[in-house]
Order: C-alpha cells, then structure tokens, then sequence
C-alpha cells in the first residue's frame, strides 16, 4: 500500500476532519443524462435547516438513513424488498450519486432521496434528534493506516449523534471486511449507554447478516477467498 499524503494534513487550522477525500472519477453520459433526467424528482438539496420528510417522500413512512452509498446497488435492492419505508441516503462521490439516479428513475424506486453531501452535516443540521427509524452505514472507509484513522466514520462522539438520532428501538446497522474496524465498531458501539446489542445469541456480538442486505459482487468474491464479513446491528434503548 502507498503512503499517499493525506490532504488534511497540509491544512493548519483545519476546523473539521472529514471521513473523506473527494476521489476523482469521471461521471459516464448515462449518469449524467440521469442527473438531467431524475436528479429533479430524487435529489434533495443541502440546507442547513430541518427537512420536511414528509414532503420530500410526498408520504409520511418510517425513515431510515444511509451514509456511503457507493454505486447504489445495495441501496436500490434494499428500498425494493422494504417498499413501506423510506430512504434518506447520502454520498459525496458524484458518479456514485448518478449511478443509484439512473438506478431510481429506471426501476422507478420511488422510495429513495437522495443527498449529494456530507451526511455528518446533514444529520447534524438537517434532522432532529429522535427523527430516524434506522440507520445503514456498509463498508465505511476503512482508512487502514494508524494516522487516518481520524477520518474513520464510527467513532464514539458521531455514534453518540447517530444514536440520539434514532427513535426509541430505532437500528444502527454497520458492516464491514475489514477485521480491527469491525473491532472497533464493535467497542464504540458497546460503549455508548444509548445504544444495546441486538444480539444476544452468540459471544461474538457479531450479528447474521439480515436479509435485506444484499450480498454484493466484492464481498462474494471475498467470502470465497475466506475473507470475512462483519455486520452489526444495535437498537437505541
Ligand atoms: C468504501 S465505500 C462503500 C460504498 C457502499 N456502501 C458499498 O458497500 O459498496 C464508502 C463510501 O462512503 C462515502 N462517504 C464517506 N464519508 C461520507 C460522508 N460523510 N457522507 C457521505 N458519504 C460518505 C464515500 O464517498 C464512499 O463512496
């Protein structure tokens, strides 16, 4: 692995760390014909002041939000087999956000909006606390070397946001490949007194992966090279 300089670190007063950097990636015609075509009826705007949900849905349906939602495949399967919820999902990588576009307006998957901004800003200044029925976070940024590990998602003050965010018996699912993330995911998670484990049956805390998850085309690959997989599913109290 190359130790690329990190961009946060050549800023001095830096205010925020972000759990991203913008990569390039070129956004093909089709996902830039679907920004034109579907990016009106499924992208929300970023405003920092509170959403109207059930206008932005046009229905009123338990909310579950997704942060990092790659290329959409997941996010698109899991709001057709669960049509009487909606999706609330964020992702900053533009060809990402086009591709689950394309994927909304051609399976005519009406239960998906879409923000193409950070999701920490818009839990933070868009949805009150006690607003989420659910949240997904799959395959996070695993940030593998010691000095990113800054810019890892699931640590203890974001959880302490993402579960004030969540209803009483609300969900937090997270999963992962990566083995000392799933760790930590596991330790920040347990340590958060809002939060419980909704496993119980085994020692790991490890949960099954729940249906609606779909098995993507990487982690197939890699569970047939012995890789792992973890999934974690804890509910507020
Ligand atoms: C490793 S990818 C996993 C994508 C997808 N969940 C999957 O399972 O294939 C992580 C994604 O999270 C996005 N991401 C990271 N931090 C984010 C944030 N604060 N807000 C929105 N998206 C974010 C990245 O742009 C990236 O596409």
């Amino acid at each position: 692995m190359t130790d690329t300089p990190d961009p946060s670190d050549a800023v001095p007063f830096r205010r925020v760390i972000k759990s991203y950097v913008l990569r390039a990636g070129r956004t093909g015609p089709g996902q830039q014909r679907a920004y034109e075509q579907f990016g009106p009826r499924f992208l929300l705007p970023y405003r920092p002041e509170p959403l109207d949900t059930t206008a932005a849905f046009g229905r009123s349906a338990p909310l579950i939000m997704e942060i990092g939602f790659g290329m959409g495949g997941a996010t698109a399967h899991i709001a057709q087999v669960r049509p009487d919820d909606n999706f609330l999902c964020c992702e900053v990588h533009e060809p990402g956000v086009g591709a689950l576009l394309k994927l909304c307006g051609e399976q005519g998957i009406e239960n998906i909006r879409i923000f193409r901004h950070d999701a920490v800003e818009v839990l933070d200044h868009m949805l009150p606390e006690q607003s989420l029925d659910g949240v997904h976070i799959f395959f996070p940024d695993p940030w593998h070397k010691t000095r990113h590990h800054k810019r890892r998602l699931i640590q203890g003050p974001f959880v302490q946001r993402l579960a004030r965010h969540l209803k009483p018996d609300g969900y937090l699912h997270l999963a992962t490949d990566w083995e000392p993330y799933a760790q930590q995911m596991l330790e920040v998670l347990s340590a958060e007194p809002l939060l419980v484990n909704t496993v119980t049956s085994n020692s790991s805390g490890f949960a099954p992966k729940p249906a609606y998850r779909p098995l993507t085309k990487f982690e197939n690959r890699g569970l047939k090279l012995g890789h792992g997989v973890w999934d974690l599913v804890f509910k507020r109290r």
